[in-house]
């Protein structure tokens, strides 16, 4: 049995450092993303799956230490990119976005040059939120507290009664930029000004599938937050197929597909079932694969994201962004709903219909059992959790985990510099 835990760290060192492979932007072919496929489909000709060498097991108290998730916090929340929210929702110049993602309150607003930014959401007047949170439209920000005012691009343009205040530089009184990335209709930032990690290097090609969604030209049709237990609990049933037909009898049925196959690019995976639909007489020929089945399964973005798809009053995907709460036994889950055409009064009903399904199955059934499993863990009678061989995707997500922690500043654009592609 396989152990990892909080003292099992390798530490890599900054001199093993490899160099930064070129990225391509190109999207994957579709040769390639057939090729993907092609493994679910094999899995299921064969009826069996990829299993890991061995049952893993954790230590309980990675779900319940509190300095853990403040190392947490700092070596993966703070250091790595994440997703602040998909473009649908920031369309046009000057939608912005106020929000707090993992305690660092953040602030994102397409420019009048069509590109996106995201700031520190504090004035440098005094640290007001220049915002407040939520979303909105508008043509300068103005800080609520004195009134200085910012442009889209965050550059302070107006000191509120300058005369009295006395003369500053305004240029070196902007608002704090972030190393943003928008790819894939998805927007990401690092929540660390000084970050020197390439969001693109960081993404290991996987920007590359996920452009296949084709989330830049989909609208948002809904989104709620749903609060959840400990992230690393909500993560875990995002690569995890296994409790399908168990925990979901009641919702999505005994009949959904337990078994699972991985696919990783760097830390980011791709869970897919065997794909039985796609075998015996009357499965569609390669030929006529399209999205739906290219694109088919559970896409996870490391450390917070989870996508699925679903059609229902047309082709829709639910986007979950997972951000940490303020302690250790807390997260909360921003579902937005994703649909690639404006739906019709008919087709926008069945997909209210089919959030609500999917409100009630993370809300009552995953986050529910999570909320209790944290409880469990945190009584601190069990030492141990358990990853079984057909928990691969789990597995590979707890070590992505460890080596991050264990990792320092200087060897972490190493750890993705190394990475591959299955493609
Ligand atoms: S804190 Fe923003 S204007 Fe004073
Ligand atoms: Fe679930």
């Amino acid at each position: 049995m396989a152990e990892t835990g909080v003292r099992k760290g390798r530490r890599r060192k900054a001199q093993e450092t490899p160099m930064a492979k070129p990225v391509s932007q190109e999207p994957l072919s579709r040769e390639n993303l057939v090729r993907l496929v092609q493994e679910a489909k094999a899995a299921a000709e064969a009826d069996r799956i990829p299993q890991a060498p061995e049952v893993m097991r954790v230590p309980a108290e990675i779900y319940t230490d509190p300095m853990r998730f403040e190392r947490e916090l700092k070596l993966i929340f703070r250091r790595l990119p994440l997703v602040v929210t998909a473009s649908a929702e920031l369309k046009n110049p000057g939608d912005y976005k106020a929000l707090t993602l993992a305690g660092a309150p953040i602030l994102a607003i397409r420019g009048d040059d069509g590109d996106m930014r995201v700031f520190v959401n504090a004035c440098p007047h005094r640290g007001a939120n220049v915002a407040l949170p939520g979303c909105g439209h508008a043509k300068r920000l103005t800080c609520p507290y004195h009134g200085w005012t910012f442009t889209r691009e965050g550059t302070l343009i107006g000191v509120a009664q300058e005369k009295d205040f006395g003369a500053i530089d305004k240029a070196a009184h902007g608002l704090i930029p972030l190393p943003t990335l928008e790819r894939a209709g998805l927007i990401w930032a690092i929540l660390d000004p000084k970050s020197t990690l390439s969001i693109e290097a960081y993404l290991s090609g996987y920007d590359r599938a996920l452009t296949h969604f084709g989330f830049a030209n989909w609208l948002l049709f809904s989104q709620r937050t749903i609060p959840g237990p400990n992230w690393k609990i909500a993560y875990d049933g995002y690569l995890d197929l296994y409790h399908l037909p168990v925990l979901h009898k009641a919702t999505f049925g005994p009949q959904m597909p337990s078994r699972a196959l991985y696919q990783a690019w760097g830390p980011h995976q791709r869970v897919q079932s065997p794909a039985a639909h796609l075998i015996g007489e009357g499965a569609p020929p390669e030929t006529s694969w399209d999205a739906s089945v290219l694109m088919a399964g559970v896409w996870t973005i490391f450390p917070h994201v989870s996508i699925a798809s679903f059609d229902a009053g047309g082709r829709g995907a639910m986007i979950s962004l997972l951000t940490p709460g303020a302690h250790v036994g807390e997260s909360f889950t921003t579902q937005l709903y994703l649909m690639e055409k404006e739906p019709t009064e008919q087709e926008a009903h069945r997909a209210t219909e089919q959030f609500a399904l999917l409100d009630y199955v993370v809300r009552r059934e995953d986050y529910d059992t999570g909320l209790r499993q944290q409880q469990a863990l945190a009584f601190g009678a069990r030492e141990w959790v358990l990853f079984g061989r057909n928990e691969g995707g789990a597995q590979t997500f707890h070590g992505w985990v460890e080596r991050l922690l264990s990792t320092d500043d200087e060897a972490l654009a190493g750890l993705f510099a190394a990475e591959t592609a299955p493609v």
